[in-house]
């Protein structure tokens, strides 16, 4: 998938063009400031219009405030037009791929589109494959009503 996706309606995995993702994800990872793991990583996600995001990791001397390139990817995402992520992946700097840490599982989940697909370490996952039973902003709607 190159083009649009119906909003609300679950991607297709076979319809992702998942080698051009993984093409903007490789272009970004080489762009990562690493001084100090030395462990580049690459992120690209399509949104629910059809564009293309990425992003890399920037590190900091102070350790704690290195942003992963989920980060940016989120950041990218809400500067380009907003809307919600369909598929992504994420390299490493030889190439394969590689996990969302906790932290960005949870980061990616907020920006999720139903459905969202992610290239993984053992193939295709969902959104809520690789984060079961997800705090997200539903839970706080949820609350809020029950509170009424
Ligand atoms: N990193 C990411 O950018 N995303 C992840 O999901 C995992 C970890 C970065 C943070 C740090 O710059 C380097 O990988 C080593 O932890």
């Amino acid at each position: 998938m190159t083009g649009s996706t119906t909003q609300g309606t679950a991607p297709d995995a076979a319809e992702i063009d998942w080698e051009t993702l993984r093409a903007a994800a490789l272009d970004a990872m080489g762009k990562a400031y690493v001084p100090y793991s030395k462990f580049p990583v690459g992120v690209a996600a399509l949104v629910t219009d059809g564009r293309m995001i990425s992003g890399c990791n920037v590190e900091n001397a102070s350790y704690g405030l290195t942003l992963c390139a989920e980060c940016a990817l989120v950041s990218s995402l809400h500067m380009t037009g907003g809307g919600q992520l369909v598929a992504f992946t994420c390299v490493d700097g030889h190439g394969n791929a590689l996990m969302p840490c906790g932290r960005c599982r949870q980061l990616l989940f907020e920006h999720s589109a139903p459905g969202m697909l992610l290239q993984t370490v053992s193939g295709i996952k969902t959104i809520d494959e690789v984060l079961p039973d997800a705090f997200g902003p539903r839970t706080l709607v949820a609350f809020a009503e029950g509170a009424e």
